[in-house]
């Protein structure tokens, strides 16, 4: 990386009193110089307690739109305002408003992948990380809408009784992961421990020994004694693991068809060089509605509130 561009932002950082949040998925050179790289759960808490005024949010924009509605006083810049996620736009908030008229006893419960029109309509939010716990905070009787993400919607339904309607969504990303291939895979590397994130298809999670969020998968494979891993999600994490466990082995899934379809294009969008121009120019502002953002905080916070209470984040 230009060491003038790193130190540009390092002063720049220091001087507005900035941070840079930053995804997994996001190019490595970006982890490198961030403040903090996590899952989204953890982003989220992060975004919630830190005292920076500036947030820099090298991620997709829900997540940044995320970090704006719980620390609504912060400025908060995304690098590239193009870095959307076709999951989050999936559901609309007419769609859902709906499937609530189709199933006016269902609670509403979101993955953090959406808008905020969404959020605002939900009684409460997950993330990869803790949907099973938050679906498991409802009794057995409680009836749930779930989106927009159908492969986690059908994840999370393989732990409780829970009647669940789930919305037809899903991740390009992950949805191009198969089984087909991770067989080979798996003949190839005998040895090999598969990790999946749960927006893969269920044929893909039915031959992983782990499913979890980005940082589950990170942590397990560091803990680990074993030294081969089929990574089965946005290869961005490798870089992550291989900074911390530089003596194993990853190997990313291919997807089924070309292999630039396992990038999620949006958050490489995000360069060093937008990172730095963010910082300079204040650039791109994440601007919501105060009423949308009073809305859509309640069952993001209900979320977080719980995540601390279960132990999921500090
Ligand atoms: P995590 O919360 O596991 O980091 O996942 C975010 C995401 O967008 C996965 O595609
Ligand atoms: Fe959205 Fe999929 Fe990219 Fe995650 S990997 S941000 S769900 S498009």
């Amino acid at each position: 990386m230009d060491t003038q561009i790193k130190k540009k932002i390092f002063d720049l950082k220091q001087k507005k009193n900035a941070i840079i949040l930053a995804h997994y998925y996001v190019d490595g050179e970006i982890q490198d110089i961030a403040d903090y790289v996590g899952d989204s759960l953890e982003l989220a808490r992060k975004a919630s307690v830190t005292d920076a005024d500036i947030i820099v949010f090298a991620g997709v924009h829900f997540m940044a739109e995320t970090a704006k509605i719980i620390s609504p006083n912060k400025k908060v810049l995304i690098p590239d305002i193009k870095s959307g996620c076709p999951l989050a736009d999936s559901m609309s908030g007419a769609g859902l408003k709906k499937m609530k008229e189709q199933y006016p006893d269902h609670v509403i419960v979101n993955y953090v992948n959406s808008t905020a029109e969404i959020k605002a309509m939900s009684d409460l939010i997950c993330t990869s990380s803790n949907a099973v716990d938050m679906v498991k905070s409802f009794d057995p009787g409680t009836k749930i809408l779930f989106g927009p993400d159908k492969n986690l919607g059908a994840f999370v339904k393989s732990f409780v009784n829970n009647e669940m309607v789930i919305w037809d969504g899903n991740c390009p990303v992950h949805e191009n992961f198969s089984a087909e291939k991770l067989k080979a895979l798996k003949l190839k590397f005998p040895e090999a421990v598969v990790l999946a994130h749960p927006e893969a298809n269920k044929p893909v999670l039915l031959l992983a020994d782990l499913i979890g969020s980005t940082s589950k998968i990170i942590k397990y494979a560091v803990e680990s004694d074993k030294k081969q891993f089929i990574i089965a999600t946005e290869p961005g994490v490798i870089h992550t693991l291989k900074k911390q466990t530089s003596e194993k082995e990853f190997i990313p899934l291919p997807p089924v068809q070309n292999l630039d379809k396992s990038i999620c294009f949006n958050m490489k969008k995000h360069t060093v060089e937008k990172v730095l121009q963010a910082l300079e120019n204040e650039q791109f502002e994440i601007f919501m509605d105060s009423e949308l953002i009073k809305k859509a905080a309640l069952p993001i916070k209900r979320m977080l509130d719980m995540s601390i209470k279960l132990g999921l984040i500090k």
